[in-house]
């Protein structure tokens, strides 16, 4: 491990989508594979780092066993996952597609299919990344994901303002082969000084070495 350019940093890792229940059987959640979080942890742990990775429901397992992984379901217990372990970590990087969307009542019983319409009211979740950016302090580096279909680099640059964010990786919807189960991804990255680099398509594995060069950069700055 010795010589490794993360070796003694912790770095938090936030990967798959959540799970927001609205009976003991069902939930609304999204199409995360939890590829590319996964990717981004063993990238980390090869470079040294120790990876905390806090994983909404997924199949996906990591390479390494030096790998701390935490198992959550919904968007609620993601963050507090992070908040336990956001103040010891030298780098965050929320990889998760966490529900914006939550039921305002879980029903604790099976819902039954008694009506023709049936409503679900919702309540917005708590930001996780928006709620560490308020917390984070001078050294620390934040990044976040931006999945856009539109006026992508704008919106991207916008996030990253609001959530106070050091880089932010933007993936477009319109790029074949990019985003949600694909093995591969095309990406962008923008820091907070708007530094742009645009990447070609590639592996997660590979897309996950780029960003590890550029956070390692930010770690050293
Ligand atoms: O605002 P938007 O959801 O597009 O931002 C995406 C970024 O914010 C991702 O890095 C995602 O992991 C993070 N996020 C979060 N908590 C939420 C929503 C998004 O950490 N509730």
């Amino acid at each position: 491990k010795k010589g490794l350019p993360l070796v003694n940093k912790k770095v938090l890792v936030t990967a798959g989508p959540t799970h927001e229940a609205i009976d003991p059987v069902r939930f609304i959640s999204n199409h995360s594979s939890g590829k590319m979080g996964f990717a981004l942890a063993d990238e980390l742990a090869s470079l040294g780092a120790d990876v905390i990775l806090i994983a909404g429901p997924t199949v996906q397992l990591s390479k390494y066993k030096s790998i701390r992984r935490i198992d959550v379901l919904s968007a609620a217990d993601m963050l507090d996952a992070c908040l336990a372990h956001f103040e010891t970590s030298d780098a965050c990087i929320m990889c998760a597609a966490v529900a914006d969307y939550t039921p305002t009542i879980v029903a604790n019983k099976k819902i039954k299919k008694n009506e023709s319409y049936f409503n679900i009211e919702l309540k917005k979740t708590t930001d996780i990344l928006k709620t560490l950016g308020t917390q984070k302090r001078s050294g620390q580096v934040l990044v976040g994901f931006a999945l856009e279909t539109n006026n992508e680099e704008d919106n991207a640059i916008e996030k990253l303002r609001k959530k106070n964010l050091d880089l932010i990786v933007l993936n477009s919807l319109n790029d074949a082969g990019a985003g949600f189960k694909n093995d591969t991804n095309k990406v962008t990255l923008i820091d907070n000084a708007l530094n742009k680099t645009v990447f070609e398509l590639k592996s997660k594995t590979e897309v996950a070495r780029d960003i590890c060069v550029k956070v390692i950069d930010l770690i050293n700055k």
